[in-house]
């Protein structure tokens, strides 16, 4: 392809295409873990005020730097910053290293979705037992050669995809798919919603008991939206670069923002309550949804069928997810350092491949080796959702509150007069100038026990 600065298409194909960096493993595995452990309810309610709150708004102008640079997430700060203020490509460094932090773990929970694909083919987690689902999640997890494998079968596939280039690649695949994904939720949903018992679930899910909430679930709900929404860390900003000049921004992150949520409440919904009703421990963690999802295909007609294509799409998904945070080292590689395209990805390829090594032995040969009592695997995911994605966050809001300024953004959110939403971009201003970033700061250091 043409370096990277082919765009995307169409209207509908920028919403796609940015719903399918959004939508991915995030809503289908790590929101509904995130809610077991994290008490339900009340994590549900702190990630939604997260997302509306912190989150949007760094969408928002996060995609709008990119469009406004048509740049990588390290040359849109050269280029927009004032020329004595050399720090702000920072945020782009930043970003590359949760990039592959996030790629470490991510291609191996991937790895997981790729050989769930083949177990349910050959109907080896065809089962409602909750012993024999743990023991079919814990022989793949811990065993280091299989967890590899299917990790570097990933990295094989989105390699592939990623050389053949933006538009076509992503664009094509995400537009086709995401209807199916959706669809299967809800047949998830409706079976797992009709199970015995299944009220329990649904209460655990939507009852909120406030009393859990801590310093810690609280950061944890913000890194949860950050993540959710692939922002702080250049991939909104680096698909932005590829948004067309007359796509309305503000519109378009709120309908993502809000697909996504709707994404991820069909997954807690078609797993909750067949957690209560089969007997599964809601705070499981990384394993819930590989145990939950079988069992709820394993109690509905043509389930083998269903499972086998519930995990295909759900790597599909987890592919658009994957392409979008590779776009962030690859774009920088090729137009900030002048490598080819496909030099790049191989390179993001090889490091990400390194760093996948302990975050997939993480059950088994690396289980040990742990900092701040995480495991390789864990701490990759606490340092880029946690730190680094919300830190991102803060200086993205500051750079455009107080360098960037009001009548920049009115110009680039409103495409040149073209739109009639000044009530909103004010509104925007206001937030990403002092309130998310405070809420952000404030946050992180209670979260992380520093205040
Ligand atoms: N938003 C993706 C998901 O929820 O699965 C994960 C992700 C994509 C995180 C892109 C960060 C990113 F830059």
């Amino acid at each position: 392809m043409s370096a990277s600065r082919d765009g995307f298409t169409s209207t509908f194909g920028v919403l796609v295409a940015t719903l399918g960096s959004a939508v991915g493993l995030g809503n289908i595995w790590k929101f509904p873990y995130m809610t077991g452990t994290n008490g339900g309810a009340s994590f549900l309610v702190v990630y939604v005020l997260a997302t509306l709150l912190v989150a949007l708004p760094v969408m928002i102008v996060e995609i709008m730097l990119g469009r406004a640079s048509r740049a990588n997430a390290v040359t849109t700060f050269e280029v927009l910053a004032p020329k004595k203020q050399r720090f702000w490509p920072v945020i782009g460094y930043m970003g590359l290293i949760a990039a592959v932090l996030i790629l470490a773990f991510y291609t191996g929970v991937a790895g997981w979705v790729f050989a769930y694909i083949f177990k349910s083919i050959t109907g080896s987690i065809h089962s409602t037992d909750p012993a024999s689902a743990k023991a079919a999640f814990g022989a793949l997890v811990s065993n280091p050669l299989e967890a590899l494998f299917w990790q570097w079968v990933v990295l094989a596939w989105a390699g592939t995809i990623i050389m053949m280039g933006v538009s076509k690649g992503i664009e094509a695949a995400a537009k086709k798919l995401m209807p199916i994904l959706f669809l299967l939720l809800i047949l998830l949903c409706i079976r797992s919603l009709t199970l015995p018992g299944a009220m329990e679930g649904v209460k655990f899910l939507f009852a909120p008991d406030f009393s859990k909430i801590t310093a810690s679930v609280i950061l944890t709900a913000v890194g949860l939206a950050f993540f959710k929404l692939s922002i702080g860390m250049g991939t909104m900003l680096t698909y932005g670069s590829y948004f067309r000049t007359e796509q309305n921004i503000p519109l378009t992150a709120t309908r993502v923002m809000l697909a996504d949520l709707s994404v991820s409440l069909l997954a807690g919904l078609a797993i909750f309550p067949a957690v209560f009703s089969f007997g599964f421990e809601p705070a499981a963690g990384p394993s819930l949804v590989f145990m939950t999802i079988p069992a709820v295909f394993a109690s509905m007609p043509f389930g083998q069928f269903f499972m086998a294509l519930f995990f295909i799409l759900a790597a599909i998904a987890a592919t658009g997810a994957i392409l979008s945070i590779m776009e962030v080292p690859v774009a920088m590689l090729s137009e900030r350092f002048k490598f080819s395209r496909k030099k790049a990805t191989l390179l993001t390829l090889g490091v990400i491949g390194l760093f996948g090594i302990p975050a997939s032995l993480s059950s088994s040969l690396t289980a040990s080796w742990t900092l701040f009592g995480l495991n390789p695997f864990d701490l990759f995911d606490y340092i880029s959702s946690n730190i680094l994605m919300p830190i991102g966050g803060i200086l993205i809001c500051l750079f455009v509150g107080w360098v960037y300024g009001l009548p920049q953004l009115q110009k680039q959110l409103s495409n040149d007069g073209q739109l009639n939403n000044g009530v909103i971009i004010k509104a925007v201003f206001i937030l990403v100038r002092y309130i998310t970033p405070t809420l952000i700061l404030v946050i992180m250091l209670k979260g992380l026990g520093l205040i």
